[in-house]
């Protein structure tokens, strides 16, 4: 059975979908079976991203009507052949699809994945709701900005009331600047403790080149720059491999950012 993470954010545009399908690549490089399923529309979509756009027939609309099975509606990447995409309809609204029908599509795609990764929209409305309620672990996305942080908080209060335990919540900060650390435009100790309180999966830098490879629809990590090593650490931290969060450090030739998890983990500890 597949282990089934949503992706989720309090603030919107925080790098949800681009860590969908960096992280899916990554683990179907490691050879797993991958499942993603889109359950947002947004400019851009994880479609776009994977550059799978044109490939698609049927959406998960088409599941939800029972037109075809959730098999059927998968899309499989061009390159990474065990990793596919459950699309969203860009003609739907979230209320065509309920909780329950999430609930019934993944358990029967669970039977033929090793990860299953839910794409979310932000915020607190049903698609959040569609989105969280099949999952047992969440990848809670967040850039170090203290909105940022206070609305990831606030989403990990709505992800415990539905049942998720604080050893299913992981967090990953992204969009990480050497310049704010300077400008000293740091979280308050509280906020970032509230957010320690959970296990830290993942700390990825700003980087053009992750702006760039959207544009061009290649996952990053297919594309073997310093970054890949990011989400490929991710990955493996998803798959129970012990490696240190200093590890998403040596990738990044910022010094910046080295001061930014000193201040991180000298608060902590
Ligand atoms: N680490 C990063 N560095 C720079 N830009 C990033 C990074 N992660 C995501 N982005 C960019 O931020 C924008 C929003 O990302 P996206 O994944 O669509 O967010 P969300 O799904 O949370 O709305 C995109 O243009 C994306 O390329
Ligand atoms: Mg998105």
């Amino acid at each position: 059975m597949a282990k089934v993470f949503v992706v989720t954010s309090g603030k919107g545009g925080v790098g949800k979908t681009t860590i969908t399908a960096n992280v899916g690549c990554a683990l179907a490089k490691m050879g797993d079976r991958v499942c993603l399923i889109d359950a947002d529309i947004g400019l851009k979509n994880l479609d776009v991203v994977l550059g799978v756009e044109n490939r698609i027939v049927y959406t998960i609309i088409d599941v939800v009507n029972g037109n075809v099975s959730p098999k059927e509606a998968l899309v499989r990447h061009k390159i990474l052949k065990n990793l596919f995409l459950l699309p969203a309809s860009q003609i739907a609204t979230k209320e065509m699809v309920s909780p329950d029908d999430m609930k019934r599509i993944v358990k029967e795609l669970s039977k033929d994945f090793d990860y299953i990764l839910i794409d979310s929209p932000a915020g607190i409305e049903r698609g959040f709701r569609n989105a969280a309620s099949p999952a047992e672990a969440a990848l809670v996305v967040t850039t170090p900005e203290i909105p940022s942080i206070s609305d990831a908080d606030r989403v990990v209060g709505l992800l415990e009331n539905f049942g998720y335990s604080d050893d299913d919540i992981k967090v990953i900060i992204n969009r990480i600047k050497p310049k704010m650390v300077k400008k000293g435009d740091m979280l308050s100790k509280e906020d970032i403790e509230s957010i320690l309180a959970l296990e830290i999966v993942g700390a990825i830098p700003d980087s053009e080149e992750v702006i760039a490879a959207t544009n061009r629809g290649v996952p990053i990590v297919l594309d073997g720059t310093y970054i890949t090593k990011n989400y490929e650490n991710i990955a493996q931290r998803i798959r129970g491999e012990e490696v240190p969060l200093e590890e998403d450090l040596k990738s990044s030739p910022n010094k910046g950012l080295l001061s930014f998890f000193k201040n991180l983990f000298g608060r902590k500890g």
